[in-house]
């Protein structure tokens, strides 16, 4: 069949293999963090942990392969705080870009968000993530700060973006 068919769900424990595999190739030093990639070749490294589990992401799916996936947590554990949700982890398979996975994922995470009563979506990428920060302006995040130097990656420090997306009123996370 010609065309792209992307759907989203929740992930579940079987998840667990692919998704470590597509971790292990999605991230660049332009993107993520070395020591954060370097786990990835730990025998004992898990992909779902008990802070995040299954049901913490949802996983995108492009004809019938698992082909990206969205971690969506509380940004803290504070009830004050509570109305704030954060995408806390989003990759799309090298192989799968540029064909509507990630903003597929975002959607769902609005959508997700919404129903759970937040008001609001925060995210943080690095400066150097040209195509995320681009994804993220077209879907209506705005830049809420910016964390000046916060990480240093291959000898050079780098500034952490701050964006959200604001949802209208919500109840507050149920
Ligand atoms: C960022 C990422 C999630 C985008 O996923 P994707 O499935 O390719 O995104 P989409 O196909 O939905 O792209 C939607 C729009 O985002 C922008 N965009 C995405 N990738 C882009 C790129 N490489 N260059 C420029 N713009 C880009 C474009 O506006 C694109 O629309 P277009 O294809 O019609 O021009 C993916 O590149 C990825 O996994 N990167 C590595 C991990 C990462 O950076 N995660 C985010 C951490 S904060």
């Amino acid at each position: 069949m010609v065309g792209k068919v992307v759907a989203v769900r929740i992930a579940r424990a079987g998840d667990e293999t692919a998704l470590a595999r597509l971790d292990a190739v999605a991230w660049t030093t332009a993107s993520g963090f070395p020591s954060v990639m370097e786990r990835a070749g730990d025998p004992f490294y898990t992909f779902f942990t008990d802070d995040s589990p299954p049901g913490a992401h949802l996983v995108a799916e492009l004809d019938g392969r698992l082909a990206g996936y969205l971690r969506l947590k509380p940004v803290t554990p504070l009830a004050e705080n509570a109305h704030v949700l954060g995408v806390m982890g989003l990759a799309v398979a090298p192989e799968a870009r540029r064909r509507g996975v990630g903003t597929a994922l975002l959607a769902a995470a609005e959508e997700q968000a919404r129903a759970r009563g937040a008001r609001k979506l925060s995210l943080r990428v690095l400066s150097t993530n040209e195509s995320a920060l681009r994804l993220y302006e077209r879907l209506g995040f705005e830049r809420e700060g910016v964390l000046r130097d916060e990480f240093c990656i291959n000898g050079r420090y780098l500034d952490d973006v701050i964006m959200a997306k604001h949802l209208g009123a919500g109840g507050g996370p149920g």
